[in-house]
């Protein structure tokens, strides 16, 4: 397996890989009507953190997806310990396994910044049903970036691309979502660092270069803190 930090993320398993962590996904769940008649999709589920609360606290289906095996065996292993009647999905992002207007919400937690958006957001929209919401947690650019700095960020991360807000906004929009509104999250250093989490799901025999990684990851984190954001993108038609 290659040493990257999609890798890197998984085999440390870390719950709440994305900036914020579990507090900011209640805290942006917390604005949602949810019950438990909706249906919601989870993509890039990761380890399942935010797939478990919400089935846990709503009661509503939840469909957890993601192209990662390590992390989809965790995110199963989760919801088999909690007792969580969750749909687990072996699926990629740009080409979703689901019939139109499956879904009353799509969340995308720090994923489709990974993704090739022009096929995973009118996939994300497809999915949905008429009146759904998609909420998207994206890395966003909000300083200009060197050709340098910017090579090194996609190199690091995997990322497809560093948008800045109005992009994201225009590439939302431009999949027919006409109503998008977005939200900065300030990161703080230690927010960036890991982001609070305190749930790991850690494999065994961890190589070396998976340390160097988190390490680089800091170190990255803290260079570019005026540089890399992270935006809350909540879109419906
Ligand atoms: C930074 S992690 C975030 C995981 C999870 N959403 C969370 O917040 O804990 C990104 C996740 O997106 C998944 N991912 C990346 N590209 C994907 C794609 N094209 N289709 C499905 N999942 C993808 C990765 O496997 C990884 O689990």
């Amino acid at each position: 397996m290659e040493s990257t930090y999609l890798n890197c993320l998984a085999l440390f398993g870390v719950g709440g890989a994305h900036p914020g962590g579990l507090q900011l996904t209640k805290n942006i769940l917390s604005k949602e009507k949810i019950d438990d008649t909706m249906k919601i999709l989870d993509v890039g589920c990761g380890t399942g953190q935010t797939s478990a609360y919400l089935s846990k606290e709503y009661g509503c289906q939840v469909t957890a997806l993601d192209c990662h095996k390590i992390m989809l065996e965790k995110a199963k292993e989760r919801f088999r310990l909690m007792q969580l009647p969750i749909d687990t999905v072996y699926g990629n992002a740009e080409n979703l396994p689901f019939e139109d207007g499956s879904f009353d919400m799509v969340l995308s937690e720090s994923v489709t910044a990974f993704t090739h958006i022009s096929q995973s957001i009118p996939e994300f929209k497809r999915v949905l049903k008429p009146n759904g919401t998609l909420l998207a947690i994206e890395m966003t650019r909000e300083n200009p970036v060197t050709e340098a700095e910017l090579a090194q960020i996609i190199r690091f991360y995997g990322v497809k691309q560093l948008l800045s807000e109005p992009e994201w906004c225009a590439h939302f929009q431009r999949a027919g979502f006409n109503h998008v509104h977005s939200e900065i999250f300030k990161l703080q250093t230690d927010a960036m660092n890991m982001y609070n989490a305190v749930d790991f799901s850690m494999s065994k025999d961890i190589d070396d270069s998976y340390f160097q990684i988190l390490n680089e990851h800091q170190y990255l984190s803290m260079i570019y803190q005026d540089k890399i954001g992270c935006r809350i993108f909540r879109c419906r038609v």
